[in-house]
């Protein structure tokens, strides 16, 4: 997607004075003072963050891309996020939870975060779970999820969180790799006043899986089987433990947590992060991007299964002391105002969310936005995939009133921080453009050739201290796709996405150059889509493409090939997508799917989705001389032409 146009000089937005006076960054020479980017990396982590013991060196590149940052430093990031804060803001609320049914809802302050934590961290520890086990974390959004991801970190296991849409074979798939000893999910929860069975799916997963425990949270009491030996309930397993418990001083370099992501592959791929680097990284960023104050109450709407939620709702926020918001349900349930209904009760003053909501409510009309008073709003955030200008100044207008800052923040899964993004205080806006790299951090803009230009390849020419650490029981993996050495040999990221640079040095992102849709936000691999299509016993050969659409931004059409005996119909369509939705989960379902006899495929045998995005699309071909058989283009356009 991109509807990024060059701007009139008229479409820039100052900051104003109110944000300026007070925000953490008011001085535009920050830049210029992170040119020496080690120096700011080795300050901020020094005054920002408590180490165990100090690290030796900032970074160590001579083994790269298997960068190492504060090497020999002992941290653990709980403490950052909760034990240092009890002195000076235990009583603070830490999370304010709003369940989806109104009346359900809980204040935890760091106090009680911290027992929670210690007791959950000494419940692990009571199934054996060691340094450097895998816990899978399947939930929705409750605030036992980050009580389970920060009792793995505090005792240096390896938190692994499958987001709650994904299906039973995705987690099952995601649980195997990772090779998980625990799960830790729940009963169900609410969506669209409806229950989750998430037990249930967790039993499905479970059935070609051999975890030793699953840990499960009563939430919603559907009477969840349990199958003995295997399953414990959360609250009988805590029952008698201390809310006292060690915080291992752990390697800067221990990990953290694996994050599956799509790729070109049919295999998520294993995003590793670690403890040093990613705290100070996220917290920096969460500081001086959101620019977070002790008396905001910040609402990362992002669920925590993705990594928007890992780094803005979970480790940056509390690493800052902030108040959190974590909210259970749909943004529309049970009605379209509910997202400014919560805003509005709990004094929401800093929020963040994706452009495809906001498209959604821009949609639904502001009417549903003037029955509340969002004064206390003071800063708005993005994230996910490009914000076409018309839904950023409906943003501004209309949620911010014309108040509030709207910051657009560019990073990925693997870049575990914010990595461009205005600063409030300092950054004139331009609706559409994502601005300016993050203080020490470099990127570029690269040709085909790898050769510095104005349009091209976004990407990052030095390693930052939030970076993925490697792709887990893959490092080929991770060393080939990702890094590549320039001219004189320098090894830089490059990011799979399509960007330019205005005259003022302005970063505009175009969307992704590799086969990886954006479907509302959500990151999926055409390849993944195709395998799961390949597994039903129908097709023989799919391939999936990203057809821009209104609300979603991007959304799955598949082109299917069925084996010798199988005949296109209704119903079988229909059994596709059911088929999808089992092995993916809902998001991955395809809007349409085309029956074709053939696809277009280059003599060496690669499929050309270029061409079918663009018969899709309805716009011209272009080259098809490289097809080993032209004659497909139009039979592909007569199949979908006859729909
Ligand atoms: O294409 C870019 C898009 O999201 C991709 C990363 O997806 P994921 O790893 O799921 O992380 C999403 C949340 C950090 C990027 O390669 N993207 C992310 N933020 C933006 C964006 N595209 C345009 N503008 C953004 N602000």
């Amino acid at each position: 997607m991109n509807n990024s146009k060059e701007f009139s000089p008229g479409e820039i937005y100052e900051p104003s004075e109110e944000t300026r006076r007070h925000a953490w960054v008011n001085n535009e020479r920050i830049y210029e003072m992170a040119q020496d980017y080690l120096t700011l990396w080795d300050e901020v982590a020094k005054n920002d963050i408590e180490w165990f013991e100090p690290y030796e060196s900032v970074l160590d590149d001579s083994n790269a891309p298997f960068y190492r940052w504060y090497v020999g430093g002992k941290i653990n990031i709980t403490h950052n996020c909760i034990d240092r804060h009890i002195d000076s803001k235990g009583d603070k609320t830490a999370i304010i939870w709003q369940g989806e049914p109104e009346n359900e809802k809980e204040r935890i302050t760091y106090h009680e975060l911290y027992r929670r934590v210690c007791r959950f961290a000494n419940a692990l520890r009571t199934l054996g779970v060691q340094e450097e086990d895998v816990v899978t974390i399947y939930m929705g959004m409750v605030p036992e999820l980050l009580i389970a991801m920060l009792a793995c970190a505090r005792i240096g296991a390896i938190h692994n969180v499958v987001f709650g849409g994904f299906s039973s074979t995705a987690l099952r798939e995601r649980i195997n790799d990772a090779n998980a000893k625990v799960v830790v999910t729940m009963d169900g929860y609410y969506r669209r006043g409806k229950v989750i069975e998430t037990k249930r799916i967790v039993d499905k997963a479970l059935e070609a899986c051999s975890v030793e425990s699953v840990v499960v949270i009563e939430r919603v009491g559907n009477g969840a089987s349990m199958v003995d030996g295997r399953d414990i309930w959360w609250h009988e397993l805590e029952e008698g433990l201390p809310d006292e418990c060690e915080c291992k001083a752990l390697d800067s370099e221990h990990a953290l947590f694996i994050l599956y992501t799509s790729g070109t592959t049919g295999k998520p791929k294993g995003v590793l992060h670690v403890h040093g680097g990613y705290n100070v990284g996220t917290h920096i960023t969460t500081k001086w991007v959101f620019d977070l104050k002790d008396r905001d109450v910040f609402w990362c709407t992002a669920d925590i299964g993705w990594i928007t939620g890992h780094s803005y709702v979970v480790y940056g926020p509390l690493s800052v002391g902030a108040t959190i918001l974590i909210y259970e349900g749909a943004p529309d349930y049970p009605q379209p105002d509910r997202w400014w209904n919560i805003i509005e009760q709990y004094g929401v003053t800093v929020f963040y969310t994706a452009p495809t909501a906001i498209r959604y409510f821009m949609k639904l009309s502001e009417e549903w936005l003037k029955k509340h008073d969002l004064s206390s709003l003071r800063l708005l955030g993005t994230v996910g995939e490009t914000i076409d200008p018309e839904a950023w100044k409906w943003y501004y207008r209309y949620v911010g009133s014309e108040r509030c800052p709207v910051i657009d923040t560019w990073w990925q899964t693997e870049t575990g921080m914010v990595i461009i993004a205005p600063l409030p205080g300092i950054t004139k806006l331009k609706p559409g453009s994502v601005t300016l790299p993050f203080p020490g951090i470099l990127v570029d803009i690269c040709d085909e050739k790898g050769n510095p230009a104005d349009s091209g390849e976004l990407v990052i020419t030095n390693p930052w201290p939030a970076m993925f650490r490697n792709l887990w029981g893959e490092p080929e993996r991770f060393a080939k796709q990702y890094w590549r050495s320039n001219g004189s040999g320098k090894l830089i990221y490059f990011t799979g996405d399509g960007a330019r640079k205005d005259g003022d040095g302005y970063y505009w992102i175009i969307g992704r150059i590799d086969e990886v849709l954006k479907v509302s936000g959500h990151r999926l691999g055409s390849a993944e889509i195709e395998s799961a299509l390949i597994s039903h016993e129908a097709v023989s050969e799919a391939a999936v493409v990203g057809k821009p659409h209104e609300i979603k931004g991007e959304t799955p059409v598949a082109f299917v090939v069925l084996k010798t005996g199988y005949k296109p119909s209704v119903e079988l369509k229909k059994d596709l997508k059911t088929h999808v939705k089992n092995e993916i989960g809902a998001i991955a379902v395809p809007e349409e799917i085309y029956f074709v006899e053939q696809l277009p495929k280059t003599r060496s045998g690669k499929i050309v989705r270029r061409i079918l995005l663009a018969i899709e699309k309805g716009e011209k071909i272009g080259d098809i001389t490289t097809l080993e058989d032209i004659t497909v283009v139009e039979k592909i356009k007569n199949v979908k032409g006859a729909k």
